[in-house]
């Protein structure tokens, strides 16, 4: 009963959008490498600075934003695909990163089959939302980085969030395959999640030197208006380095301008949920980088076993 009343006022006071409970926010686009993990890794990160307490769900079998955190991806335990069978509790499966503030729930290759696992399960569409609302109020923001689908993992993420963040490519097929996002979206805001809104629209890779990226961003401007984020993600050679690393751009380099780009986008994301005051960086080049190691626990196992073999 408490809870219950304790559920229903944080619901109530979301409508004056103030969030006791995390927001949940998915990154989806069913088009493949358009920059979702990117934008998950950088933004979840940029926030994270920021004093907002985070959690990252990677929900792609790939496990990119596994590996771009600095989590080895063959590690069976605590993984995101515990979480949805419910082998272990959500609590169980959340890992600390090296950035204060950033925690993550992991994924590995077992993803692979797990729609096959949930398909027979009851309200399948729900386990994920089922599974986060045990640990939402333990963050101010959970993003949920989708696998480039629209399968039964997808909609358990859609139907789990608040809002979802479309990351979209500044290339010539750009809008190619958003009217089925868009339009299963509208599916589930009527069936099964009527408090999914779009949270914004993202131009990812832009080049400001082609004219290609101009014409999709005027383009993307007149669809889209207040929805698309002001923000732009240049293309930048220091972004698609820091996977490699292990380590979000925003700690990689600082400096670069793929860093600028996701700190901006973090301000931008932050007022637009009435958090403003926590913006951090007018002057990235005042930003010092908290200290990151690649190598976090379960790597750090990883390696001692390697070495002692
Ligand atoms: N702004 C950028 N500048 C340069 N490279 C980028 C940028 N954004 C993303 N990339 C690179 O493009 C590739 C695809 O990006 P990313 O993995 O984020 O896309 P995705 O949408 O998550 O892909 P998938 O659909 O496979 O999950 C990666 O190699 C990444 O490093
Ligand atoms: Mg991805």
């Amino acid at each position: 009963m408490y809870n219950f009343t304790y559920w229903r006022i944080c619901r109530n006071l979301k409508i004056f959008n103030i969030h006791i409970l995390a927001k949940i926010i998915s990154i989806a686009n069913q088009k493949g490498g358009v920059g979702k993990t990117t934008t998950a890794v950088n933004l979840c990160a940029s926030l994270a600075i920021s004093g907002c307490k985070v959690l990252l769900v990677d929900i792609d079998p790939q496990s990119n934003a596994t590996s771009g955190m600095g989590f080895p991806t063959n590690s069976m335990e605590g993984s995101v695909y515990e979480l949805l069978t419910g082998i272990r509790s959500p609590k169980d499966c959340i890992k600390k990163t090296e950035i204060q503030n950033l925690f993550i729930i992991p994924s590995n290759i077992n993803l692979v089959g797990i729609e096959i696992e949930i398909v027979a399960m009851q309200e399948r569409e729900f386990i994920l939302k089922k599974r986060l609302d045990e640990i939402r109020e333990f963050f101010d923001f959970i993003f949920i980085d989708c696998p480039p689908s629209l399968s039964l993992i997808t909609l358990n993420s859609l139907v789990a969030s608040d809002s979802v963040l479309i990351p979209v490519q500044s290339e010539y097929y750009a809008l190619e395959g958003l009217t089925m996002l868009l339009n299963t979206i509208k599916m589930i805001k009527n069936r099964l999640n009527s408090n999914l809104e779009i949270e914004g629209y993202l131009l990812t890779m832009f080049d400001s030197r082609l004219k290609l990226s101009n014409q999709v961003a005027t383009e993307l401007e007149k669809y889209f208006q207040d929805k698309l984020y002001p923000v732009k993600v240049m293309r930048n050679v220091k972004i698609s380095e820091s996977p490699s690393f292990g380590k979000p751009v925003v700690v990689y380099d600082p400096l670069s301008i793929g860093a600028k780009n996701y700190t901006e986008l973090a301000n931008e994301f932050l007022r637009r949920n009435g958090k403003e005051h926590l913006q951090k960086f007018d002057n990235i080049l005042t930003y010092e980088a908290p200290k990151f190691e690649v190598v976090n626990k379960e790597n750090e196992e990883t390696n001692n076993r390697a070495n002692n073999n």
